[in-house]
């Protein structure tokens, strides 16, 4: 039996072996190619690779850029047709045949749109994360894209910031996670099948760590930090086979990402091996110059160029100096060389050479049964009850009335950067709930959009509620209240929203308030007055079965928060895996509670604030379910571990309530001290089961010296000897540690 099994084993290692060797003999062969081609192309011929321009139809002017070699690639040029007589213009009437090829933003989702990325990471499903991705990359290739600028990984403590929508919240971990199923799903088994895309790890790097989270601002990231939290998204993208990379338009210590030589090709290709494309953001060469980093494009094509960054998107630097630049010696023919190695490969990769053209068909696929079924599925899971007075699942009644500005809001709920979507596909919760409970539902929205000061149509929506058993206010933001360029100084709800509320809990109904949103918003005053609060992220088109789902039961929640919701806006940063301080808060005398005239002391402070105390209104991994979970106390396989050993943590969750449901467990680690003071806990994994009513399961995850790893003091990584603290719990605040020593 053994020796059958080894047999087994040898044959599938062989296998193994040579599907490794065939792979990498293509690769070969495919550099041969590169070869051949450079050697071949003029100086004007490799630049025109570097340039990516925005489609404007089958334009006059844009047939003979790209009949000269001028374009490599174009970006939101959707009709297939147009973009089939483009790739004809490249393949058939340029010297050397090279195809563009032809990108757009699909973040989440293409006509079918699936929550904000935000949102899906608040599934905590990946599986769910990268089907989403495929179905977005199916309905995508159908029209000729081939390139999508997604996943964000942008790590984002700052909820002023209008991207955090797009990205996967504020932890390292789940950020990586959650960028890698999609780049999974985007990418499909294989790049150059012509239903799939070539991902795009974005921005690089810290984005999301924009000062006073107002878009494009500067950056103020000490390099362990950048290293320790922002950067692990990016290299799990490099090992999850990401096709491309984007710059970030910010700074880090001064250096523009486009122009950060270290960043582009110290830390991703020598460090991670990279051997991808990297492409500006919009424009993002250009902008050296206000950025005050570069005289001129020419200084920034030049800066750019010598960085790394391989294709210029919408900057024109490129096109119209690198020739000069390198006939001046300024910029040596080889940087050109590599850039273009870069682009090339990307365009064999997607098997663009052989495969130039997309099939035009009568019938698209959008919107498929299978398709709506996984937005609706991920819009339910993505929803996360924060609170409920045995108000849900809504069971019995006569009478619901369905009121606030998101209820019938199709535009809103798909949520920012969706070009693609359309609103008239979008099944709104008004019409989810109309549909299923016809005449018992009594539809107001008292305010016509989130911003809404206009309160005269209130009282409809308060005389509603009063015909009704229970209030279902829909409020939360426009879509356009986040995303690029949209942030916010204030993070509560706008308009008259908190007022119409108030209005709606003296009717003295029970009131369940369901948040649309696109990003962690400041609702301390509204969780007090509402009975229940379901909080979504811009949930997409099937935002409305999905709510529904969740309300009436079907779905009992599951949905986790990506982000520290805070209780008020000034406490923002607000993060679970912050540092503590050498006075971490104790003895909190509010403000309320300071004796007037009180004399100053210096003695017994802690780090709060005085008006906010120390708290967020709720953690990062909150949110309830319809069942309650019992977790047993952690056990250790061991009480200590050696770099190259491992330990296993593990705990029984009990499903102690009466409906069978989906827990996120999530796993904690801490380090206790080390040569430079680490965060309280780190997320170090997460499982999400299903567990019955009654029913009790056991979930182990492993300790490995990798989750122990840092940046230390000397700047190398690797772990250092000592005690650390895990946890299993329910959330970031939950669950008593245990602690294991590495030897
Ligand atoms: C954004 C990118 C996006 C690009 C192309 C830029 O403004 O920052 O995330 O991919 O535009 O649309």
């Amino acid at each position: 039996m053994k020796n059958v099994l080894m047999k087994c084993l040898m044959a599938l290692w062989v296998a193994a072996g040579l599907v490794s060797c065939a792979s990498g003999a293509k690769e070969d062969a495919t550099e041969k190619k590169i070869d051949d081609l450079l050697r071949q192309m003029t100086l004007e011929e490799k630049i025109g690779q570097m340039n990516q321009l925005q489609g404007v139809g089958y334009n006059e002017d844009m047939v003979s850029q790209i009949r000269e070699g001028g374009v490599g690639s174009i970006l939101n040029d959707l009709n297939p047709d147009t973009i089939n007589m483009l790739q004809r213009v490249a393949v058939e009437e340029t010297r050397l045949g090279i195809p563009l090829v032809f990108a757009r933003d699909v973040i989440h989702g293409f006509k079918t749109i699936f929550p904000i990325p935000l949102g899906q990471a608040a599934g905590w499903n990946v599986d769910l994360v990268e089907q989403g991705a495929r179905i977005a990359a199916y309905e995508a290739t159908s029209v000729g894209i081939r390139w999508t600028f997604a996943p964000m990984i942008d790590v984002s403590r700052d909820p002023r910031w209008g991207r955090i929508a797009e990205s996967c919240g504020e932890d390292t971990y789940l950020n990586a996670v959650m960028g890698a199923a999609m780049i999974r799903g985007f990418q499909g088994e294989s790049l150059s099948d012509p239903r799939s895309m070539a991902a795009c790890a974005k921005h690089f790097a810290a984005y999301g760590a924009s000062e006073s989270g107002k878009d494009y601002n500067t950056t103020n990231i000490p390099e362990r930090l950048l290293r320790d939290v922002y950067l692990p998204p990016f290299k799990a993208a490099v090992d999850a086979g990401a096709a491309t990379f984007m710059c970030s338009f910010n700074d880090i210590d001064g250096v523009p990402s486009s122009g950060n030589k270290w960043l582009n090709i110290d830390v991703l290709r020598q460090e991670w091996g990279y051997d991808g494309m990297l492409v500006s953001d919009w424009g993002s060469i250009e902008q050296m110059i206000p950025h005050h980093f570069c005289s001129d494009l020419k200084d920034a094509a030049h800066k750019a160029a010598i960085a790394g960054v391989d294709m210029d998107m919408m900057g024109f630097a490129y096109i119209t100096h690198l020739k000069s630049l390198v006939e001046e010696g300024v910029v040596k023919e080889s940087v050109i060389d590599e850039a273009v190695r870069n682009i090339l490969r990307l365009k064999f990769r997607l098997g663009l050479f052989d495969n130039p053209y997309v099939a035009v068909v009568d019938t698209l696929p959008f919107y498929q049964p299978a398709s709506l079924e996984v937005a609706q599925r991920v819009a339910a899971e993505s929803a996360i009850l924060l609170k409920n007075n045995n108000v849900l699942p809504l069971k019995s009644f006569n009478r619901v009335a369905v009121v606030g500005p998101l209820a019938d809001a199709p535009k809103d709920q798909v949520g920012t950067w969706c070009f693609d979507a359309e609103p008239e596909h979008c099944v709104t919760p008004m019409q989810a709930i109309k549909e299923r409970y016809g005449n018992k539902v009594v539809a107001v929205p008292g305010l016509t959009y989130s911003r809404d000061t206009n309160k005269q149509g209130i009282a409809q929506a308060v005389a509603a509620a009063r015909s009704a058993d229970v209030v279902l206010f829909f409020a939360g933001e426009e879509s356009l209240l986040t995303g690029e360029a949209h942030c916010r100084a204030d993070l509560t709800l706008p308009g008259a929203q908190t007022e119409m509320l108030k209005a709606l809990k003296a009717t003295g109904k029970p009131v369940v308030m369901i948040v649309m949103t696109g990003r962690p918003m400041v609702i301390t005053e509204e969780v007090e007055l509402a009975d229940a609060v379901i909080y979504s992220f811009h949930a997409g088109t099937m935002a409305g079965p999905g709510l529904a789902d969740v309300i009436f039961g079907d779905v009992v929640p599951s949905g986790k928060l990506p982000a520290t919701l805070p209780l008020m806006t000034g406490q923002v940063p607000v993060y679970y895996a912050h540092k503590n301080t050498g006075r971490p808060a104790a003895d909190m005398i509010l403000i309320d509670d300071i004796p007037v005239g009180a004399a100053q002391s210096s003695l017994g402070f802690t780090s709060f604030h005085l008006d906010a105390g120390d708290s967020p209104l709720f953690p990062f991994g909150y949110g309830l379910s319809y069942t309650t979970f019992d977790y047993s106390p952690v056990t250790l396989s061991a009480a200590e571990m050696t770099v190259d050993g491992t330990i296993e943590a593990t705990c029984t969750i009990t499903n102690t309530g009466k409906y069978d449901a989906d827990e996120v467990i999530q796993f904690y680690i801490g380090d206790k001290v080390a040569s430079v003071a680490r965060p309280v806990k780190e997320l170090k994994g997460f499982k999400k089961l299903h567990i019955e009513s009654g029913e009790s399961v056991t979930v182990a995850f492993d300790i490995t010296a990798e989750q122990l790893a840092f940046t230390r003091l000397d700047m190398t990584r690797g772990t250092e000897p000592g005690e650390f603290d895990v946890w299993i719990a329910s959330d970031s605040r939950g669950g008593e540690p245990v602690t294991f020593v590495l030897k």
